[in-house]
């Protein structure tokens, strides 16, 4: 009767354990990230000091988390998606790849824009931000270069070997640039000017932002980057400008997506709930990250309307995130193919 008992007693505690480490395995959260790796560090450390659930988070470029996604298809590893170009969301979306969710109490707090940019309710735009350059004043002086204004002007012949940008196959950013250019143009003039601006080209790197730094320490002189990018390095003490293009320009909306049976759907809820709060996207700025932010109530960070590069500053064109989510992979491959591999 005793051995019974005592069988009985360790059942119990094992079932109790199985089903404590069951609940303990839900509540956590396994984030991607595609913004500035400060910033999904901050949002992850604050959704576990509000919760107590812990966050497992990696940033990758926009384009690098698609292929992510894409690979782990039939077993899925991550929860959400948070931040990065809206254009590689939507060919998500499309691919079914993404959960809805429309119950979101957040919605109506939503900046129109932000409500449903992709289908169904699939992506929730979390940020907003105009693309343009990052130009090293000084040293266009310094060669007798004036500072371009409009896009025909990166594509002179005096600008060789001082304009970087990111690939478009890893980066929302550079993908953000064929589209702005293709949409500006039209397709066929569009194509040629990419195979033009090609032959100016010092550097494509793999993340979006990451030619900033190389035109603020002179190794280049003019970034593609977003404007808000240009703002952080500025702020960082690099000496470059951001100038829109006089000519009209793109723009981003940072997109945040739920994975398709993804191992914590309660949590991932959770988590678009919380990083959708006023207070919580006001703390953006804290990881300098400059976008105007989704929320009505929260505010465009002070630090833009001094550069003057808000949204009323810009020239914006009538950016087409439909047209640019359903021609991604098209746009990408074309350019890999007939572009990037021409000699410069
Ligand atoms: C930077 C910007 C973000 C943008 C991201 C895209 O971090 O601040 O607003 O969404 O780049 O990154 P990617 O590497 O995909 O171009």
């Amino acid at each position: 009767m005793r051995t019974f008992k005592v069988f009985l007693l360790v059942s119990l505690l094992l079932i109790f354990a199985f089903s404590f480490s069951a609940f303990a395995g839900e509540k956590r959260l396994v984030l991607y990230g595609s913004p500035a790796e400060k910033w999904v560090a901050l949002v992850a450390h604050e959704f576990t000091k509000a919760t107590g659930i812990p966050v497992d988070w990696t940033r990758r470029s926009s384009g690098e988390t698609l292929a992510k996604i894409k690979a782990e298809m039939n077993n899925p590893q991550g929860d959400v998606w948070f931040g990065g170009t809206l254009d590689p969301h939507y060919e998500a979306a499309l691919e079914g790849l993404l959960q809805p969710y429309p119950t979101s109490p957040m919605i109506p707090e939503l900046r129109d824009w932000a409500k449903n940019p992709a289908i169904a309710y699939m992506v929730k735009g979390l940020y907003a931000g105009p693309l343009g350059w990052g130009v090293n004043v000084e040293l266009l002086k310094s060669k007798g270069l004036p500072i371009p204004k409009v896009w025909e002007d990166l594509t002179k012949p005096c600008y060789k070997g001082l304009i970087g940008m990111a690939n478009p196959n890893t980066s929302g950013t550079a993908f953000t640039t064929l589209s702005t250019i293709l949409q500006l143009m039209g397709w066929e003039k569009g194509w040629d000017y990419l195979a033009r601006l090609h032959k100016n080209i010092a550097v494509y790197t793999k993340s979006g932002a990451a030619s900033g730094p190389m035109a603020g320490k002179g190794e280049i002189a003019i970034s593609i980057i977003f404007l808000h990018d240009v703002v952080k390095f500025a702020e960082q003490g690099y000496p470059i400008v951001p100038i829109p293009p006089a000519d009209g320009t793109g723009y981003e909306i940072g997109g945040l997506s739920i994975i398709n049976w993804c191992p914590h759907p309660q949590v991932a809820k959770q988590f678009v709930d919380f990083v959708l709060r006023p207070d919580i996207q006001a703390l953006a700025p804290k990881a300098e990250s400059y976008q105007l932010p989704s929320n009505k109530k929260a505010p465009l960070p002070e630090v833009i309307r001094k550069y003057g590069v808000s949204f009323d500053d810009v020239k914006l064109i009538k950016y087409d995130f439909k047209w640019a989510g359903e021609h991604r992979k098209e746009i990408v491959d074309k350019w890999t193919k007939e572009i990037y591999s021409l000699p410069r």
